[in-house]
C-alpha cells in the first residue's frame, strides 16, 4: 500500500491471478480501456481478455508500439483520439497493461483525459513492478529530455502478478533487479542479502521466488513516496546510483539497459560513499558481490570517461551547479550530500585515475 490519505493506493502481489485482476476491474464498474504494447499483447493479452469476459467487464483495447522511443506526446495524442472516439466517460477506468513505458503513457492519458479518470497499473516487467508503477509519476519524454512532461496521478490499484515475468528476457529481469538491490542498499541490507541468496531463481523468472522480493522492494519505495509524494525531499534517496547512471545510460546510447547503467552508477556512488560517506570497504564489497550475483557486470572504470562527466555536468548545470549526490552512510542507510559540481567531477576523475586502494576501486 502507498499511504497517501484519500489517494492511498493498494498494491497487490500475486503469482498467476489474472482472474482476480478481472474481478477487481469489474468491481470498479464502467468500461475498461486497456492500453498495452505489441509484445505484451501477444504474450498475455488473450488471457486478460478472456478473464475480463468471464468477469463480465466491458473492455476495449489500444495497442502502442513497444519501446521508449514511443513514449511521446504523439503516442498520447493517438490514445486520446481512440479513447474519445470510443466515448470514454469519467466512470470508466484505464488499465495500463505492460512495462514502464505503457504505464507512464497510460497513466498520463488517464491523468489528463476528461481532466482525469481512474487507472489501474498492471505492470508486466520487473522494473515496472518494483519501481515505475508505484508512486504516481506518469508522463512522456520530450526531444530535450526524458520524462519532462507529466502529471502526478495515483492509480486506484497496482496489481503486480509475478507470473507475467516468466516471459521476460533475462536481461530485463537483471535490469529490474538493479532497482531491487538499490532499495536494499538505501533502506534494508537484509533485503539485499535475500536477493543474493535467491539470485539464480530470480534471474530465471521464477514467480514464487520473485513475488516476496517484489513485495519487499515495493514496501521500501512506498515508504519514501508516502513521506514525500511530490519528490521534494527524501524521495530523492531513491535516486541512488542514478546521478552517474543516467549519464552512463545516455552515453551508452542503447548499449546498456537502464538497470545496467544504474548498477554501474551504484558502484561508483558506493566508492564515493567510502571516501565521503562513511561506508566501509567490507560493505562496498557486499554491494559489489550482490550486483555480481545479479549478473550486473562490474567494470565501471571505463564509464568514468570525460564524455560521461561532461554529460553529467551539462545535466546538472541546469540545477544550479550543485548535485544532490546520494551516498550510503552504511549498507541500508542513504543520505543526501549536496556537492558542488566541480567538486564531484574532481572526485570522479580521481576515482577514474585509480590511485589509492586498488582493491577498493576494482
Ligand atoms: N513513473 C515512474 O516512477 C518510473 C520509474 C522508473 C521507470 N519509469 C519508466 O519506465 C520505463 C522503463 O520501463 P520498462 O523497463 O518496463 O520498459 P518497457 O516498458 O519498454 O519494457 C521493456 C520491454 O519488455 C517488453 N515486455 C513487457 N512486459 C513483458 C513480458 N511480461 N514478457 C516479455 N516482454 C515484456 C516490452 O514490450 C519492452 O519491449 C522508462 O520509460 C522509465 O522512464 C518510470
Ligand atoms: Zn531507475
Amino acid at each position: 500500500m502507498v499511504a497517501l490519505g484519500d489517494r492511498t493506493c493498494p498494491v497487490l502481489f500475486r503469482n498467476g491471478a489474472v482472474a482476480e485482476l478481472a474481478t477487481r476491474i469489474a468491481a470498479l464498474g464502467g468500461v475498461a480501456h486497456c492500453v498495452t504494447d505489441a509484445h505484451v499483447d501477444a504474450l498475455h493479452g488473450a488471457a486478460l481478455r478472456q478473464a475480463l469476459d468471464v468477469a463480465g467487464v466491458r473492455h476495449a483495447w489500444s495497442r502502442v508500439p513497444p519501446g521508449e522511443v514511443h513514449k511521446t506526446l504523439a503516442t498520447v495524442a493517438g490514445l486520446y483520439d481512440e479513447l474519445l472516439a470510443r466515448g470514454i466517460s469519467r466512470r470508466d477506468v484505464v488499465v495500463a497493461f505492460g512495462g514502464g513505458v505503457v504505464g507512464d503513457l497510460a497513466g498520463f492519458v488517464a491523468g489528463t483525459i476528461l481532466r482525469g479518470v481512474r487507472w489501474i497499473a498492471a505492470p508486466t516487467t520487473l522494473l515496472a513492478q518494483v519501481d515505475a508503477s508505484v508512486g504516481g509519476k506518469t508522463g512522456v519524454d520530450h526531444a530535450l529530455g526524458k520524462n519532462l512532461i507529466g502529471v502526478f496521478h495515483q492509480p486506484t490499484l497496482v496489481f503486480a502478478d509475478a507470473a507475467w515475468l516468466a516471459t521476460l528476457p533475462r536481461r530485463e529481469i537483471r535490469s529490474g533487479l538493479a532497482e531491487v538491490l538499490k532499495h536494499g542498499a538505501i533502506a534494508d541490507a537484509g533485503h539485499l542479502e535475500r536477493v543474493v541468496a535467491e539470485a539464480p531463481r530470480l534471474l530465471a523468472g521464477d514467480g514464487e521466488a520473485l513475488r516476496p522480493v517484489i513485495a519487499a522492494s515495493v514496501a521500501i519505495k512506498a515508504r519514501f513516496v508516502a513521506a514525500d509524494e511530490r519528490d521534494e525531499g527524501c524521495r530523492a534517496l531513491l535516486n541512488f546510483g542514478h546521478t552517474f547512471g543516467h549519464a552512463i545510460e545516455a552515453e551508452a546510447g542503447g548499449e546498456l539497459t537502464h538497470g545496467e547503467a544504474v548498477a554501474l552508477g551504484m558502484r561508483i556512488a558506493a566508492r564515493l560513499s567510502v571516501d565521503r560517506g562513511g561506508l566501509t570497504v567490507a560493505e562496498l564489497d557486499r554491494l559489489d558481490a550482490a550486483l555480481d550475483a545479479c549478473e550486473l557486470a562490474g567494470d565501471w572504470r571505463p564509464w568514468l570517461r570525460p564524455a560521461v562527466l561532461r554529460r553529467l555536468a551539462a545535466d546538472k548545470k541546469a540545477a544550479g551547479g550543485v548535485v544532490n549526490l546520494i551516498l550510503l552512510r552504511e549498507l541500508g542507510r542513504a543520505v543526501i550530500d549536496p556537492v558542488p559540481l566541480v567538486e564531484l567531477t574532481a572526485a570522479a576523475e580521481a576515482l577514474a585515475r585509480l590511485g589509492g586502494d586498488v582493491r577498493r576501486r576494482r
